[in-house]
């Protein structure tokens, strides 16, 4: 994979103090969520919406709860627009640059919750085009077979057949190109570079990119045949092509589309969250348990240097991405809470924690193994135009 350099797309341009940086083509460092909160102009999700999201479901979501998802921009008024009568549509994709990990679960799966408890439509997109122009050494082929293999996850993660389009861009373009021109044409340079950091080495593929993913966020308006809410779930990395189409929403006439903003689950290794470009450190959904085994065991912790130091200090359980796995995958909320005391004080040490992680993961990816296996007979059903997609 080549580096963002070699890219010369968005090189930190949401950089926070040098420290940190969050694109929807990089993520680096230790990230303050608080600080992007402010620095993306987004709302924190507050008790009150917890309430109101209650109120209507009859629960909170663990991801929700847990503040995993901690930050949306009209959420509250697309749970008004819901109360009222009015349907919203869910919007979220991947970019197929290699197989899926467990970090893209996470927001896929809070997609699907939220299809189940609102009975909502989703679009999902497989931006093939931008992750064939955003990889230098990136050929077609590959792209083309990991989307295929994305959509399996996609599939395998248990969205409603009947409610769920996947959109692929290079081959159901016409759905969305006019939206896309549309979007384009409001749009100057300035203000890309500005969002998304181009630079004169960007490719202009890339340049001209972001509106092919704003498309979706209108399409539901054209396929329905009235303006329609949408609300897109997906980690904040995806951000700045938000702030980029809600800027031009009402000038086309529709309504801003929502979105509720996700953490980064970490990778195994020291810092950063779990990319696909760093695979000894990505636990992926094709791991076989032997390799998840191996991963979990060679993991990063919050842990002392022995055991003898990590009895009487205690370990950093918020700066270990084995018990932010297990807190969000594996355990209950009164377990991780019961971990977090055991580990701070010194009474629990790193290989329990991740005997307990590979207990975990090694069944999860066996059985998610098995439903991508049957996805592969339903794939034209998921598919926006309904035909079958090639391997
Ligand atoms: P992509 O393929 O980089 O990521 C797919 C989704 O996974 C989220 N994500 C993560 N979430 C938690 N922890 C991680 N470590 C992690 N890594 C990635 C991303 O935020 C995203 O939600 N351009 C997009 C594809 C796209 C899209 C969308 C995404 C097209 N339309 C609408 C979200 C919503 C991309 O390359 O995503």
């Amino acid at each position: 994979m080549s580096s963002p350099a070699d890219d010369g797309a968005a090189e930190k341009s949401n950089n926070n103090n040098n420290d940190f940086t969050v694109t929807p083509w990089e993520v680096e460092g230790e990230v303050d969520y608080n600080r992007l909160i402010e620095k993306f102009g987004t709302q924190p999700i507050t008790q009150e919406l917890l309430q109101k999201i209650k109120s209507m479901t009859g629960e909170v979501h663990p991801m929700l709860k847990l503040g995993y998802f901690f930050s949306h921009r009209d959420f509250d008024w697309i749970l008004d627009k819901k109360q009222k009568g009015e349907n919203f549509y869910l919007y979220t994709g991947r970019g197929p640059s290699g197989m899926v990990h467990m970090g893209h679960l996470m927001p896929w799966m809070f997609t699907k919750y939220l299809q189940d408890k609102f009975d909502s439509k989703l679009l999902f997109q497989l931006t093939d085009d931008e992750k064939f122009l955003y990889g230098q050494d990136r050929t077609r082929e590959e792209t083309k077979r990991y989307t295929y293999e994305n959509i399996l996850d996609i599939i395998a993660i248990g969205f409603d057949p009947k409610k769920t389009k996947i959109i692929v861009d290079t081959k159901h373009i016409e759905h969305l190109y006019p939206i896309a021109t549309e979007v384009a044409k409001r749009i100057t340079f300035s203000t890309a570079k500005a969002v998304f950091g181009f630079t004169n080495s960007t490719n202009i593929g890339m340049i001209g990119f972001p509106p092919i993913q704003a498309a979706p966020c209108f399409l539901p308006s054209i396929i329905e045949g009235k303006n329609t809410p949408v609300l897109i779930p997906a980690a904040i990395d995806q951000d700045p092509y938000w702030r980029m189409t809600r800027d031009v929403a009402d000038r086309m006439g529709y309504y801003k589309p929502a979105q509720v903003h996700s953490k980064f689950l970490p990778g195994l290794g020291m810092m950063g969250k779990m990319s696909s470009s760093k695979p000894e450190t990505a636990i992926f959904t094709t791991d076989e348990p032997e390799v998840v085994e191996k991963k979990v065991s060679s993991a990063f912790t919050g842990g002392q240097p022995t055991i003898a130091l990590q009895r009487q200090l205690g370990a950093n359980a918020l700066g270990c991405p084995v018990f932010w796995y297990l807190r969000y995958f594996f355990d209950t909320e009164k377990q991780s809470d019961e971990r977090m005391l055991k580990c701070k004080s010194g009474n629990l040490l790193c290989g329990e924690c991740k005997a307990d992680l590979a207990k975990g993961a090694k069944p999860f990816v066996v059985e998610f193994k098995k439903r991508r296996e049957k996805a592969k007979d339903v794939v034209a059903k998921f598919m926006y135009d309904e035909k079958p997609i090639e391997p």
